[in-house]
């Protein structure tokens, strides 16, 4: 608890330009969530270079996700929105971390294996310890909850079994986290294959709408979206093209999958396909704006970058000062 409030913990890697898949199914929630917990989000710089990285690409993103935050809503005075690697407390803790967690744990991280396969020429330690990392990010803070995707789930759960296996040696040091289960965020899938997830890093850039994407090019990947032959606008397993397309229509709209049905019956596709686009144009044009004014304002940013890692740093530390005295490391002489 911070002020009161639960704190909550999560992390955006800067690899990849977003989607509106992150926007509709993460971003989109962290703003409303930082209204009720004590946020810290975080541009997780260091989980994304155990993928190799060009560097003057990788501090562009970084800098472009955290004005992202910002202009999507979060309020980066009443919330912490700060660099990973700016607060060493996280490759501390990780550290100490991984004293306690086993390599038959990490070997069963499904995401390890699916990246070790992607990336079989560079199989790197830090790809096999990214999960103690993440684990340390989130009890730095002694977060309360955190909003993940299903795909981070096992991750989580890692995380409370260090989280335990720490307290149950040296007494209550760690809040354990719990998942973040509330209304979860919309889950858009490829427009060229929604089976799919939308995903920043699809090879068919036709397949995901990018939150830069200007309003010609998102009509046109609307349009060219993959439906099927039914022809009618019904919300069934059968039409994941179109189910895909009312669930964006949706939760761009702020209506229920039922209300776009209602909305769009006995319409068709050349119809309801621009009313998408409309829709997400909507989202995404405020979003743009805001991002393009933000990002001029360099020492807005940079008042914010500082003040939020110090901050950051402030409440880690007491975290890892605490870990380091229960493990045995000697105390600081002041
Ligand atoms: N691993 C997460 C991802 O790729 C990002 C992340 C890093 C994270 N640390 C975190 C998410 C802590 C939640 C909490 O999506």
């Amino acid at each position: 608890m911070i002020d009161g409030k639960k704190v909550l913990f999560s992390g955006m890697q800067a690899t990849g330009n977003l989607t509106l898949g992150n926007y509709l199914g993460a971003l989109k929630n962290w703003v409303t969530l930082s209204e009720e917990y004590e946020c810290f989000y975080s541009v997780v710089d260091m989980h994304s270079i155990t993928v190799r990285q060009d560097p003057a690409v990788l501090r562009k993103r970084a800098r472009n996700l955290l004005t992202l935050y910002i202009a999507a809503g979060i309020d980066p005075k009443k919330n912490c929105l700060y660099y990973q690697s700016h607060v060493s407390g996280h490759a501390e803790l990780a550290w100490i971390l991984n004293c306690f967690t086993y390599m038959g744990e990490l070997n069963r991280m499904t995401q390890f294996k699916d990246k070790s396969a992607k990336h079989a020429d560079n199989i790197n330690a830090g790809l096999f310890t990214y999960p103690v990392l993440m684990a340390a990010d989130i009890l730095l803070y002694q977060a309360d909850v955190v909003p993940v995707g299903i795909d981070q789930m096992q991750h989580l759960e890692l995380t409370r079994n260090i989280a335990e296996r720490f307290n149950n040696i040296y007494g209550d040091v760690f809040t354990v986290p719990e998942a973040y289960i509330g209304k979860v965020g919309a889950k858009i899938m490829s427009l060229q294959d929604p089976s799919k997830k939308m995903s920043k890093s699809d090879e068919n850039p036709n397949g995901s709408i990018y939150l830069m994407d200007d309003p010609d090019t998102i009509m046109r990947k609307c349009k060219r979206a993959v439906t099927d032959s039914e022809g009618c606008i019904a919300y069934r397993e059968e039409q994941p093209g179109i189910r895909n397309l009312i669930d964006i229509y949706s939760a761009c709209t702020g209506k229920t999958p039922q209300e776009t049905v209602a909305e769009f019956d006995g319409k068709g596709y050349g119809e309801f396909k621009p009313a998408v686009a409309e829709a997400v144009i909507s989202v995404l044009k405020p979003l743009q704006d805001e991002f393009a004014r933000l990002s001029k304002d360099k020492a807005y940013i940079d008042g914010i970058i500082k003040e939020n890692a110090e901050k950051a740093s402030y409440v880690s530390t007491k975290t890892l000062r605490k870990v380091q005295r229960k493990v045995g490391f000697p105390d600081r002489v002041r």
